[in-house]
């Protein structure tokens, strides 16, 4: 995000603040089918269409330096592993073996020299060519130059790794991200590192998940002894670009900008930014950190969701930089998402089984939940 939108978007923040509202978002009331989170047909058809259709992220490019270091799929739907090859190029491979579909790499192996199956030993280098079939002799008429790993798209792209579940996809992320991609370009992702990164099954529909990110209204109520204050008379700003979708939250220190020359004005100072990267990404700059959190279904009703936490080196030098790390982990992660946001989301799915409603009700502030949801149902397939 480049300053002249930086100082924009906190003009318009310290105007709704006077109004005491968010940005207006669809300026009506709009009604959600609730079995959109419990119908395995809608699920089904969201996997073949938004699941298969689109790039997806796989991870911050810190995890994937040099030849040889990998990074594995936290779904066994779209099992790959990502690499550098011997010239430093990424590649995306399914993670089986060609010739009985063994899984070729399990994360116990710091880094590879090769893809070595433990089934039947066939090696394959970090290019996938298949290197050896051991006792070539035993396959007479086989050619090792048919049986390469099976390839899937990857790029870089705003210091994240993507990459396209369908084999024949193309990945152009510059027209698929759009103005999202400047922002993680001027914000310099590529330059963070990793802190942590977590994975846990939660018994909610993946868009459920989502959606507790995707309005403010909640925060004074469900967050009151934690968030609340940080973001007290919070109001929010949104931008789409395609099915994207950024929200910026002014926090409670807003009033002190009025006192500074906007020339000095960095939105992370007094905002907090958040990302939709559709279909299944939450992106967050904290002020001093990022959170890529990470949806993937599983049934209707359980989803595995991924949180990879990256900072700036500089920012948290030595152990009291260690110390502080851990303990905006701690809050973030086990406290808000866990133990707040997703824990209502819990309850939210355990409750449709009850039937009280057929429908969810989203009020004027909550407007960007019925936008995804509509993003989703356009591309249904
Ligand atoms: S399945 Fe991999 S070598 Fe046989
Ligand atoms: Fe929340």
């Amino acid at each position: 995000m480049n300053h002249q939108e930086q100082v924009d978007i906190l003009k318009g923040l310290l105007a709704l603040r006077e109004q005491g509202r968010d940005q207006e978002m669809l300026g009506r009331v709009v009604r959600v089918p609730v079995r959109n989170y419990t119908d395995p047909h809608i699920l089904d058809r969201e996997l073949a269409s938004v699941f298969t259709d689109h790039p997806l992220v796989a991870g911050h490019v810190s995890n994937v330096p040099e030849p040889g270091s990998y990074l594995l799929s936290d779904w066994n739907r779209i099992p790959y592993v990502v690499t550098r090859d011997r010239q430093g190029r990424l590649r995306a491979f399914l993670n089986q073996c060609r010739h009985r579909g063994a899984r070729l790499v399990k994360g116990d192996e710091k880094q590879l020299k090769a893809f070595v199956c433990p089934f039947h030993n066939w090696v394959y280098d970090l290019d996938g060519s298949l290197r050896a079939i051991t006792r070539q002799e035993d396959f007479p008429g086989v050619d090792a130059a048919e049986y390469g790993l099976k390839e899937l798209p990857v790029a870089e792209a705003g210091g994240l790794i993507w990459i396209h579940p369908d084999p024949d996809g193309t990945l152009d992320l510059r027209s698929y991200l759009g103005r999202m991609l400047d922002d993680l370009v001027e914000f310099d992702i590529e330059k963070l590192v990793r802190y942590r990164k977590t994975k846990v099954v939660k018994n909610a529909n993946w868009k459920l998940l989502i959606k507790t990110y995707l309005e403010g209204y909640h925060v004074p109520y469900l967050h009151r002894t934690t968030l609340s204050k940080a973001f007290r008379k919070g109001v929010l700003a949104h931008f789409e670009d395609g099915p994207h979708i950024r929200m910026s939250a002014a926090r409670s220190n807003i009033d002190e900008i009025l006192e500074t020359d906007p020339e000095s004005w960095r939105i992370l100072d007094y905002a907090s930014v958040y990302y939709v990267l559709f279909p299944n990404t939450f992106f967050i700059m904290h002020p001093d950190y990022v959170s890529i959190n990470i949806f993937y279904p599983l049934a209707p009703d359980r989803t595995i969701w991924t949180h990879e936490m990256l900072y700036r080196k500089d920012d948290f030098p030595g152990e009291e930089g260690e110390a502080a790390l851990a303990k905006r982990f701690d809050f973030t992660n086990d406290v808000v998402f866990d133990g707040e946001d997703f824990a209502v989301a819990e309850d939210v799915q355990e409750n449709l089984r009850y039937g009280a409603n057929d429908f969810h009700t989203l009020g004027l502030a909550e407007g960007l939940l019925a936008m995804f949801q509509q993003s989703i149902d356009d591309r249904l397939r």
